[in-house]
């Protein structure tokens, strides 16, 4: 019953662009343009990259393809969802780990967003004008040292989201995305000319491009299976929740490869746009999470105009957060009011709330207290891996297991429009992937990632 009357009661994507918008929004974010170039550039450059694309076609996408599937033909919640894939109330703790996921990852993310809102804030004031390649490091630095700049827009960034997510789904998603995110793209265009223009740029080039295959070790594979999950907001019910909203004309397929494709080309970009500034400034690739923010400052100190630039691109970069944490935090909300029946409204703001109180921990991991801490970001990195390398895997495991195994097949021919499953050579190799390729896959990760294999 309750199902049924979610279905007429739940808002719906209206437009096959609104669905694409809304999708795309949630992958792409800081994975891409913060995540992706730091990551890379820890773990080997080209290694990483030829490995993340191999992970994201045979791994990601039929993952993503699974989450529609689970989402569409229930309309309902993650935790909802699941139960009725699974045939069962255990399936439900798949959806309940991916709601904590979410809050982990909302805290975290909401550190991020929040050192960009502070550089859009740091663009207009001028203040990277004239500095140095060390003085732009030091500012960040500093920055996130002092502890009130960051926490005060990381508050401001999780009260924007829940302000979002509560004026509802497509009129808080759709409207956005649509005109901001194509401007994105075209910013990062400009600054990935301007960097392949400097001098030395080859060198970032190779360094992204030209695999060594010395550098591939079970880290390197572990964290690139742990980047595919996140920046295609896959394994934690993100997805089975957008598409709970997709209407039944759309094809999944086709959604999930499009999106893929647009979010792997919008981390290439941002990869072009940081490498070859990266040797040209001889600074270290392996900067870490600070890498983004202490390079793209000069990047548009050697352009033209490269104030408004840089003015423009922080404020698209925090739209694009922001389409990513409102999708973290609409798991949170779909999970709270429909599952445990309290109202949409409180849903949104405790889920935004408690999610904040642990960001703030996050926050604070970057400030050197005597005695306490040593700023080192201990607890960040905690959050980061575990959520990318284990509790996003982990669900996504489980997913692939649920549909390959326990959902009933009819749903899913029935999803993908399959009329002859029998013969029909993409399903059966779909079903082949769900049901072996991918599970498979991501357990020996995980194995050897703890050094089973050694
Ligand atoms: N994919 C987003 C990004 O790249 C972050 C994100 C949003 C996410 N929702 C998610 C990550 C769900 C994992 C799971 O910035």
């Amino acid at each position: 019953m309750k199902g049924k009357v979610n279905k007429t009661t739940r808002g719906s994507f209206a437009t096959t662009f609104g669905i694409i918008a809304a999708a795309a929004g949630s992958a792409i974010g800081l994975g891409n343009i913060w995540k992706f170039p730091y990551e890379a550039g820890q773990n080997g450059g080209g290694a990483f990259l030829l490995i993340y694309l191999v992970i994201l076609i045979a791994i990601g996408i039929p993952i993503m393809m699974a989450e529609f599937i689970v989402g569409r033909s229930s309309h309902k919640n993650p935790v909802g969802a699941l139960k009725e894939a699974s045939r069962s109330a255990t399936g439900g703790i798949v959806g309940i780990m991916g709601v904590i996921a979410a809050f982990l990852i909302l805290a975290f993310y909401s550190t991020v967003a929040g050192w960009t809102m502070h550089y859009v804030y740091l663009s207009v004031k001028n203040v990277f004008a004239g500095l140095s390649p060390e003085e732009i490091n030091l500012v960040f630095k500093q920055f996130i040292a002092g502890g009130y700049a960051p926490l005060f827009w990381q508050a401001v960034f999780m009260i924007i989201t829940v302000g979002i997510v509560l004026l509802g789904v497509e009129k808080g998603i759709e409207r956005y995305t649509k005109f901001l995110m194509p401007l994105l793209f075209l910013f990062l265009l400009i600054l990935c000319v301007r960097s392949v223009t400097l001098p030395n740029s080859i060198q970032g080039l190779k360094f992204l491009f030209v695999p060594n295959f010395t550098a591939i070790n079970t880290q390197v594979i572990l964290n690139a299976l742990g980047q595919v999950f996140f920046s295609l907001s896959l394994g934690m019910g993100t997805m089975i929740t957008y598409s709970s909203y997709f209407s039944d004309k759309e094809n999944l397929t086709k959604t999930a490869i499009q999106v893929s494709v647009l979010d792997t080309i919008v981390a290439l970009l941002a990869g072009i746009a940081i490498f070859p500034a990266v040797f040209a400034m001889g600074l270290n690739p392996a900067e870490g999470t600070g890498l983004v923010f202490g390079v793209l400052p000069q990047v548009f100190n050697a352009l033209p105009g490269g104030q408004i630039f840089a003015v423009l691109f922080f404020f698209l970069l925090v739209i694009a957060a922001l389409t990513s944490s409102i999708s973290l935090l609409e798991v949170i909300t779909a999970y709270s009011c429909e599952e445990l029946n309290i109202t949409r409204k409180a849903s949104t703001l405790w889920g935004g709330l408690l999610s904040l109180a642990v960001g703030v921990f996050v926050t604070l991991s970057f400030v050197p207290i005597e005695g306490l801490s040593s700023g080192n970001a201990i607890f960040f990195d905690f959050l980061d891996n575990l959520t990318s390398n284990i509790m996003l895997p982990l669900g996504g495991l489980l997913i692939v297991i649920i549909v390959g195994w326990i959902m009933d097949p009819k749903i899913i021919e029935n999803q993908l429009r399959v009329e002859n499953p029998e013969t029909n050579i993409f399903y059966k190799t779909y079903r082949l992937i769900i049901r072996y390729l991918a599970p498979i896959a991501i357990f020996m990760i995980f194995l050897s990632s703890i050094g089973f294999f050694k």
